[in-house]
């Protein structure tokens, strides 16, 4: 598995190892595990997030084609638009993304011009609107198909960033972490984390399979499909183990995608994630966003309230990033933070 990870194309694009930090007064607080966060926000390239681990293989790829011009697609408040339109910006490579426009409602005024789509047009992105009821990717093969005609050599990047190239930048993150165990002297019962588009659930379920098979992986469904979504990591964590020339045991049992923290649907607040944004920002310093990492974060805390892990065990929170979109999430904290400050107004 290592040989084929590291014989496949890889750039430099993430700060990489991200740091792994303990945190003593969440745990204390949650009276359950010792809680640690490996800090994959601060992958450094146009603000982080769980993208650039994966954009170091995909990008690979489209330059050793000689692309000179992306296209992918996501919502407005999208992390992986923002991340890759940050890594074309430092390519010199175009990028065209088709905005779905109307996924989320009821938004904000800030959800359409803050937040990732301010990022996204400081870095340069060409957005095309279109519905969540248009096929995605069907619409992003006709606007390459424009650009070819213009003479571009367009490459297209999935949803997400999660195909098997992007997928092997979590099966380097396990490889990372194996490292990071060592020098930190600490080991984990479990990894919880946001999954959505299933690249960061597959490469880590591959990667812990195969170098650290007592590890659970845990993913929870921030797309309020959780079926849809561990389909989608069992077949991608399958490709993956194909493409690897390895095949971990049990592969399918080990894929669990934890339902019940979504709320009504994608990109909708929830109580429990405004705790959960709350509580890692008032104890730890922690910045979480309010579509993943605060999702993500409020089924950790939903687990350790229900007993899911004992006071022995130790469980590590993956923070995938997206703390822009919190600036396009104000009213759901507005009233929260009242709350906490009376005399505050805002
Ligand atoms: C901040 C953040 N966390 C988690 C995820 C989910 O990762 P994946 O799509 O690989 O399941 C995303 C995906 O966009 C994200 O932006």
């Amino acid at each position: 598995m290592r040989d084929t990870l590291l014989a496949t194309p890889r750039i430099n694009l993430a700060e990489l190892p991200t740091p792994l930090q303990y945190c003593p007064r969440l745990s204390a607080y949650l009276d359950g595990p010792r809680i640690y966060v490996k800090r994959d926000d601060l992958t450094g390239l146009g603000l982080g997030g769980n993208k650039v681990r994966k954009l170091e293989f995909v990008l690979a790829e489209a330059l050793g084609q000689g692309a000179d011009t992306i296209v992918s697609a996501g919502v407005v408040q999208s992390n992986s638009l923002r991340q890759i339109a940050a890594a074309t910006a430092r390519l010199g490579l175009d990028f065209h993304a088709a905005v779905i426009t109307d996924r989320v409602p009821n938004v904000d005024p800030d959800y359409q011009e803050s937040g990732n789509m301010l990022l996204d047009a400081l870095f340069r992105m060409k957005a095309y609107p279109c519905s969540v009821k248009e096929d995605r990717v069907v619409f992003m093969q006709q606007l390459a198909d424009k650009l070819r005609q213009q003479g571009k050599k367009p490459y297209i990047i999935p949803y997400g960033v999660s195909n098997v190239l992007g997928a092997l930048g979590y099966v380097n993150c396990v490889l990372e972490l194996v490292m990071q165990m060592q020098s930190h002297a600490c080991s984990f019962d479990a990894i919880v984390h946001a999954s959505g588009s299933s690249g960061t659930q597959a490469g880590l379920v591959v990667g812990a399979a195969t170098l650290l098979p007592a590890i659970h992986i845990l993913g929870i469904d921030i797309d309020a499909e959780p079926e849809r979504v561990r389909r989608d990591v069992v077949h991608l964590s399958n490709e993956l183990a194909t493409y690897l020339r390895h095949r971990p045991a049990s592969l399918d049992e080990r894929i669990e995608v934890v339902a019940g923290y979504a709320g009504p649907g994608y990109g909708i607040p929830t109580p429990e994630m405004v705790e959960a944004v709350s509580l890692f920002a008032q104890l730890e310093g922690l910045v979480l966003d309010p579509v993943y990492a605060g999702k993500g974060a409020a089924g950790l805390i939903g687990l350790v309230r229900q007993g899911r892990f004992t006071k022995e065990d130790t469980v590590l929170f993956l923070h995938t990033g997206g703390m822009p979109a919190l600036y396009a999430y104000r009213s759901a904290f507005v009233r929260h933070i009242a709350a906490l400050s009376p005399e505050c107004d805002i």
